[in-house]
């Protein structure tokens, strides 16, 4: 087990008010729009704007130039009308001179392509040109305004997720193989380049992972993987450390994850943070986007180890889906809300004006081209009303018995090509999982498999394809001091430099499980399912033999596996060697939470009611269009902090209703702040 250091989180909302804001550009518009801006702010109840995130150019226009009136009028201005500033570092969008001086601060793609300007994110993480000009910017930027009085946090560079195949980058992986590795031979064991003569032996001959005849070397990519979330992470820390030498230590760092986003390790970048914060887009269309918005919380609360910080969402339509749907109403309304319910301190969007030009001309804004009369703002403002009185959930954590253990490197390992299938994607996988826990109303944290489990009453494993030896230990350990194991299929295989463990599964797994031998993976075909006993399972199959003492909790039936074990246990620790249907899934997951003495919130709960306790608040939120009618435990007294009622025996929720509800004793005395 991995001791997670001491990472002392910095409050969001300090003063007990929740953030409500967004991405503010001013610099798309004439100034004469500003005053028209901070006027619609104050009536939607915006308190924070993030701004800056693409202005390099027009802070830079020049090598060296520095055009800081804009802004300074901009924070003034801000400041002026009660408006805290989440200020960016440009760095994300080099202006295009930097791209033609110095033609190596663009990367290269896997083809050996430049990436020209003329988008955005068009920096090569390693060009020491890129870090030279962005250090400058960053320093003076943090110099001018690091204690200016609007101030509220910094947000370093955006959605951190270029890959770079270039000669900069190559030279820095060498140097990043070298410190792991070592010696060349400690490579050539590792990546295993016996292999289809892969040898090397010269330093001159490890490259990138780029385009080759054939199947790459899964080591090197796994390698080019970590090193590349590594680089990118060297960028974030060296501005953060720029802007926090010139601003006040109460003055939180963030950068803005993108959720489940394959590029980097976010379980290590959170420790650098001292805010973290992430960009939210389910698709509105999706029946199961709730879910998802529930799913991106628990994952970021969990990086974060409290309140986080909702940096982005739509309030209407995006535009890089094929259909942009819009929220229907009150749509906004609900995630909003439940992003709070799980964790969030801040609730902001992408972006508070829709732009009239440019390439996002059609993604929603808060103010959208329909302006203030319009109904995505008359939505945007009852939610900022709303969240003003929610004081009482700032700062308070969100209580999980169960932890979905995920891992980036297992991903970026399991996930390459000449795997048994390709049918199998990772993120869907613990999608299903997540699903499950969200649909049978148990609340969940994610974890890194080597972090102290011992809080969680069970410990669900979606798939973990690579593990460390650390970490196989930890989920002993975890089990034999009386915790509840569930694992899914393709757990344990492979170790951290990619290395099938000897009979294909790690032994002191097959121990815990109470399997005997791995034979064979039967991974099904995409839209195939196979009979275990009561149900359909699906993607996957194994042919396992069950060791004594191993309970069949149930088999496969018919077909190849017939009568082989698809789901075993022995005492707290369970195998799925298939993907069970939602409905399986969701049965079994249940069944083991109850056993491991895991409760909902509240039991007799509707089908797409979602009930989550946060501090002392009890959020239901209703994802379906109908009526419905919540049970309350008996003889308890809520108020809704919502709408002030008191409610005893049940609560009716309406068409994406919500209710938050405080214990009527706290809530009269009329407590704000947590
Ligand atoms: C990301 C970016 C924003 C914007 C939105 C659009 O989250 O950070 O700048 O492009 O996507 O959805």
């Amino acid at each position: 087990m991995t001791e997670r250091t001491a990472v002392s989180r910095m409050p969001i909302a300090p003063d007990g008010r929740l953030l409500f804001g967004g991405d503010y550009n001013p610099e798309q518009w004439p100034e004469e729009v500003w005053a028209d801006d901070v006027r619609l702010m104050k009536e939607a109840g915006v308190n924070s704007v993030t701004v800056g995130v693409f202005s390099w150019a027009k802070l830079e226009p020049r090598p060296g130039a520095r055009e800081f009136g804009w802004l300074d009028r901009l924070m003034d201005l801000l400041h002026a009308h009660g408006v805290g500033v989440v200020l960016a570092t440009p760095t994300a969008s080099p202006p295009p001179w930097l791209g033609r001086l110095h033609p190596e601060t663009l990367p290269r793609d896997e083809n050996g392509q430049t990436v020209w300007w003329g988008s955005r994110q068009q920096f090569a993480h390693s060009s020491s040109a890129y870090r030279r000009y962005a250090a400058a910017i960053t320093e003076d930027l943090a110099k001018r305004y690091g204690n200016h009085p609007a101030l509220r946090m910094w947000h370093i560079n955006n959605e951190y997720c270029t890959f770079d195949y270039g000669t900069e980058s190559a030279r820095a992986f060498r140097d990043w193989l070298r410190a792991k590795y070592d010696t060349l031979d400690a490579l050539n064991e590792a990546w295993g380049t016996a292999f289809w003569s892969q040898h090397v032996e010269t330093w001159q001959d490890v490259i990138p992972p780029r385009r080759a005849q054939y199947m790459r070397n899964p080591t090197q990519v796994l390698d080019f993987r970590r090193f590349t979330s590594d680089a990118l992470m060297e960028c974030y820390v060296a501005e953060r450390d720029i802007v926090r030498r010139h601003s006040p230590a109460h003055v939180p760092v963030t950068t803005n994850f993108m959720p489940f986003w394959t590029g980097q390790d976010a379980w290590a970048w959170a420790e650098e943070e001292d805010v973290v914060s992430v960009d939210a887009y389910p698709d509105p269309r999706d029946p199961l986007g709730g879910q998802y918005n529930a799913m991106i919380a628990d994952m970021t609360r969990s990086q974060a180890r409290g309140p986080w910080m909702l940096m982005e969402q739509a309030a209407g339509p995006v535009n890089w889906r094929g259909a942009n749907h819009p929220k229907p109403p009150g749509l906004n309304r609900l995630w909003s809300l439940q992003a709070v319910a799980r964790g969030a301190d801040a609730v902001c969007y992408f972006q508070w004006r829709q732009s009239r030009q440019g390439a996002e001309k059609f993604h929603s804004g808060m103010l959208s081209h329909a302006g203030e009369e319009g109904r995505t703002f008359a939505e945007v403002r009852r939610i900022g009303a709303e969240l003003t009185g929610l004081g009482a959930a700032a700062g308070a954590q969100v209580p999980a018995d169960i932890a979905v253990l995920h891992d980036w490197h297992s991903w970026w390992a399991g996930g390459q090509e000449g795997r048994p299938s390709s049918h199998v994607a990772y993120e869907e996988v613990v999608r299903a999982w997540h699903r499950a826990l969200w649909e049978a109303h148990l609340t969940a944290d994610f974890a890194h498999p080597g972090h102290d489990l011992s809080a969680y009453k069970m410990v669900v494993v979606p798939q973990l394809y690579l593990l460390s030896d650390a970490a196989v230990e930890n989920l002993v350990a975890y089990v034999d001091g009386g915790g509840t194991l569930v694992s899914g299929f393709f757990t344990g295989v492979a170790d951290p430099d990619d290395r099938v463990r000897p009979g294909g599964m790690d032994a002191r797994l097959r121990q815990l499980f109470g399997i005997r031998t791995v034979h064979e993976w039967w991974p099904l075909e995409p839209q195939e399912t196979v009979r275990c006993g009561e149900f359909g399972g699906t993607l996957w199959s194994e042919e396992l033999a069950a060791a004594d003492g191993a309970e069949v909790v149930a088999a496969y039936r018919g077909g190849e596996l017939d009568g082989f074990p698809a789901v075993l246990r022995r005492g707290r620790a369970w195998y799925l060697s298939t993907l069970p249907e939602p409905p399986a899934l969701r049965a079994l997951l249940a069944d083991a939470a109850a056993g491991a003495g895991v409760r909902p919130p509240l039991s007799g709960l509707p089908a797409g009611v979602e009930a989550v306790r946060r501090g002392e608040l009890l959020f239901l939120l209703h994802h379906g269009r109908g009526e419905v009618t919540v049970a309350l435990p008996d003889g308890a007294a809520y108020r809704d902090l919502l709408t002030g009622e008191e409610h005893t025996g049940s609560v009716p929720l309406g068409r994406f209703g919500v209710a938050v509800l405080g214990p009527v004793s706290k809530v009269a005395r009329g407590s704000g702040a947590a």
